[in-house]
């Protein structure tokens, strides 16, 4: 299972990959406003600057609602480095857009996808990426780990290739319950990865072990 961080926060990310655990990066414009990053060529600059903390994929989502403008957009989001993964969100025009970019070889990733119907076409277009918001479902009292299992059996009856990164994960149970049906890729705030650390048995024990090291080794 992949491990993505959801975040535009270079300290978040950084201290992400420090850890050696992280696979990749997902943004949005949301997440850009929350850091402040506003403007066209600041927000480029910094998809550069994450894609130089982390050595693997990161997601640039498109503004542009309509085909060509996605295209434009994208394109130009692919040029900036090797690792960005074009964001497009699930609208008819999207469609087209992942079929041509697929037919290019560069990678997408579909957004905003809340069905299983949306993942069907998703992967049918080729999508590198399908992001199912699971948080969001949940929100509106709709299990969003069962669309990610009921995913997960329709893309392994055809063989689909699309890999399912489970989004708008919001803490450690649901990463848990995602690597328990079969996500391809997580991708959450860093609270919800370094929440995975943590047991009271854990620090317990180490508390023990250190105590009984310095009493023998006074
Ligand atoms: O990955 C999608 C994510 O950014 C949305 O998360 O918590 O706003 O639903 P949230």
């Amino acid at each position: 299972m992949k491990f993505f961080i959801d975040t535009a926060n270079l300290d978040e990310i950084r201290e992400a990959n420090d850890m050696g655990i992280l696979d990749g990066v997902t943004t949005n414009p949301s997440l850009m406003a929350k850091e402040g990053i506003i403007g066209a060529d600041r927000i480029l600059k910094h998809y550069v600057d994450i894609c130089n903390i982390v050595d693997g994929d990161v997601s640039a989502e498109v503004i542009a609602t309509d085909y060509a403008g996605m295209i434009k957009e994208g394109e130009n989001l692919a040029a900036l480095h090797k690792n960005i993964v074009v964001k497009i969100p699930m609208i008819k025009d999207g469609i087209k857009a992942i079929r041509y970019f697929s037919d290019k070889g560069i990678k997408t990733n579909c957004t905003l996808v809340f069905s299983a119907g949306q993942a069907l076409l998703a992967a049918k277009a080729g999508a590198t990426y399908l992001s199912p918001f699971i948080g969001r479902l949940d929100d509106v009292s709709q299990n969003g780990v069962d669309l990610i299992a009921q995913i997960r059996l329709i893309y392994d009856n055809y063989m689909f290739e699309t890999q399912i990164l489970a989004a708008s994960v919001r803490h450690t149970m649901h990463i848990i319950q995602c690597a328990e049906v079969g996500a391809d890729v997580m991708t959450g705030p860093l609270s919800s990865i370094k929440g995975l650390l943590n047991h009271p048995l854990t620090d317990i024990g180490l508390e023990k072990f250190l105590a009984d090291y310095a009493k023998g080794n006074k």
